[in-house]
């Protein structure tokens, strides 16, 4: 049995947590070593974002989706197919065709306990389809695969498997015993009728009985030492007597030689020992029907060869008859336990060696009512506080012919140099199981954390292929937005060179204008100034930068601009030049002149958008 030691530390806090989801849910995980338990909590906690247990029971009450988070992150269901392969090849050659051979005339019964997502099931399914072949298999072979995590049973029911699950499994097993599916593997039919998969928890429901095999790998180590011995002690019910018990390489079965016995402690695989019949004692009955009869001289003379041996005999002996009278004392007994012959002929229960080093009356009641040595080992005598014997009593009742009680003999044999090297042996043995529980309680740990650290390396993995699904959909965001760029930088350069285009055109006309010596006027549709050439500037005398944009009919110069107001509208209207017409006018210097106004439209792409006055002073001749 598993002896973790662990010395978890009591947190109320979490104890109350567990209790409450033990009786909320049924789930029990108070057998659940603290350790790595606290630890998943406090991530599932951290997840949350909840700092305190209380808080976190209280999220606990209001969300029952919480529970199955909680549950995910506690139930480490890291797995995979003959995982540890050296050991599956030590179960397949070594154990596998002895347990065959074992039960050629039934069916095979099989347990993987705690098979999370159905791999070991399968892998079981295939061990014994390789041995006993798949017809034999799917007739005699079936495999009950439990676990405590419905979802886990979930994916185990399926029975299909994705490429990188199947990575342990040889490409020809795979193709034997999969079946493609997509971009998946199934497991063949005929043999996945023979797993059966249910919940089941160790600590609590009854175990599957008349078991050839069970395997329970992985999952032990998760409880505390006093569940798992309670586990152990279901198992060593559900096997059959030589049926094999095969654990994970972290787990172990100390102290328990007695019900199980090793097959490979490397390779963690135990066997359930048959029950062992403790033999009677068969006592001797001394014959003394020669007491009498002509051979009485020879007789007396063996007897006193007897009495002889008796006295010299190197155990301190005393002999009591049936009336409890003591009949015998040899010389080891007066020598080390001062009696003498003054103690012959007295009644054992006055003599202090009765009850001292220990009580023997009832000792001896007991030989007689059960009719068989008992013996009394490694009783202690002090002799002084520094000096101690150790004495093991044979307490032996003697028989005469006629069947009738002829007493009892005590043998005190000296134990102590036996009994010192034993005390010696069994310290040196608990240092050495201690040590070995520590080793086998690191281990344990160490295989749990791994498992943890399995499991987050899996979140990561997902968490990593997200990221990089993110980042390709990055990217290709990124080329289309390059190639849009492209596109534009190509706008802008055409762009660029039409601006180049019309800033020459429009330095062409301005200088077409500005070489005009009549003013030229351009208004727009709303006959607010467009343009005011050099020679408009020179007649009125207002600069282009003083008119431009503001309505023309607004402005106050030499020119009475109501005078030409009719001109403008009607070619506005008509699309046609108007004019000329004659205005008096006042130029730039002051002088009265006569003006002549010509209205033109203004036309780009055919519509009228505007009107170009050209207005020259009138010289007469
Ligand atoms: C780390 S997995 C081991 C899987 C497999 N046996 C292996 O070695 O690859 C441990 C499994 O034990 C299950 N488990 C935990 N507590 C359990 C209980 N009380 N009864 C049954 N299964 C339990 C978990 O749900 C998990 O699927």
């Amino acid at each position: 049995m598993t002896q973790p030691g662990e010395q978890d530390e009591v947190d109320s806090g979490l104890e109350e947590l567990l209790i409450f989801i033990r009786d909320a849910r049924g789930f029990d995980f108070t057998g659940y070593k603290r350790s790595s338990l606290a630890r998943r909590i406090r991530k599932r906690m951290h997840e949350a974002g909840i700092a305190d247990y209380l808080d976190y029971r209280d999220r606990l009450e209001s969300s029952a989706e919480e529970f199955g988070h909680l549950f995910n992150t506690i139930l480490i269901n890291v797995t995979s197919f003959f995982r540890d392969s050296e050991t599956w090849t030590y179960l397949q050659r070594e154990v596998m065709p002895d347990l065959i051979a074992d039960v050629a005339n039934h069916d095979i019964r099989v347990w993987s306990a705690g098979c999370a997502s159905g791999e070991e099931a399968y892998s079981l399914v295939i061990a014994f389809a390789e041995a006993l072949g798949i017809e034999e298999t799917a007739k005699r072979v079936k495999i009950y695969g439990t676990d405590v995590d419905e979802d886990a049973l979930r994916d185990a029911r399926t029975g299909i498997y994705t490429v990188k699950a199947l990575e342990p499994v040889s490409p020809e097993l795979r193709d034997k015993y999969f079946e493609k599916n997509g971009g998946q593997f199934s497991f063949r039919p005929d043999l996945r009728r023979r797993v059966i998969f249910g919940r089941h928890d160790i600590t609590r429901d009854a175990p599957i009985s008349r078991l050839d095999l069970l395997v329970c790998r992985n999952t032990l180590m998760y409880f505390n030492v006093e569940t798992q011995a309670q586990v152990i002690d279901r198992f060593h019910f559900a096997l059959r007597e030589g049926g094999d018990l095969f654990l994970g390489k972290a787990e172990m079965l100390l102290s328990d030689s007695e019900r199980f016995e090793v097959v490979s402690m490397r390779q963690r695989m135990f066997r359930r020992r048959p029950g062992v019949a403790v033999p009677k004692y068969q006592t001797m009955p001394i014959r003394l029907d020669t007491i009498g009869s002509p051979e009485l001289r020879e007789v007396s003379r063996k007897r006193q060869l007897r009495d002889l041996a008796l006295e010299a005999a190197p155990f301190a002996i005393i002999g009591i008859d049936a009336d409890g009278i003591v009949i015998l004392i040899n010389s080891q007994m007066r020598n080390v336990f001062g009696m003498t012959s003054r103690d012959l002929g007295r009644p054992f229960h006055d003599l202090e060696i009765s009850y001292r080093p220990v009580e023997l009356r009832s000792v001896i009641e007991r030989a007689y009512a059960e009719h068989r040595v008992v013996r009394v080992s490694s009783v202690e005598r002090r002799l002084s506080p520094d000096e101690v014997q150790y004495w093991d009593i044979q307490i032996q009742p003697l028989w005469g012919s006629d069947g009738l009680s002829a007493g009892v003999i005590l043998t005190f044999i000296d134990a102590t140099i036996a009994t010192r090297v034993q005390l010696e042996l069994k310290r040196n043995r608990q240092d050495l199981d201690t040590a070995h529980e520590e080793l086998q309680s690191t281990n344990e740990e160490l295989e749990t954390t791994n498992e943890e650290l399995q499991s987050s390396i899996e979140e990561l993995e997902t968490t990593n292929e997200e990221l990089q699904s993110t980042n390709e959909e990055l990217e290709t965001t990124n080329e289309e937005l390059q190639s849009g760029n492209e596109e534009l930088e190509t706008m802008n350069e055409e762009m660029r060179a039409r601006t180049a285009e019309l800033d020459e055109a429009r330095t062409f006309l301005e200088g077409v204008l500005f070489s005009v010596a009549a003013g030229v006027v351009v208004l727009d549709g709303n006959l607010l100034v467009r343009s005011w050439n050099k020679g408009a500037e020179e007649l009125w005398g207002l600069r282009a930068d003083e008119v431009r944009n503001q309505p023309f009919f607004n402005l106050v110069f030499g020119l009475p601009t109501a005078g030409i107001q009719g001109v403008v509208q009607e070619c506005l209207a008509t699309g046609k030049r108007t004019g000329p017409i004659h205005v008096a006018a006042i130029n730039r210097i002051g002088r009265s002149i006569t003006c002549t106004v010509t209205c033109s439209p203004l036309k780009s792409n055919g519509a009228g958008e505007g009107a170009v006055l050209l207005m020259e002073e009138l010289y007469r001749d």
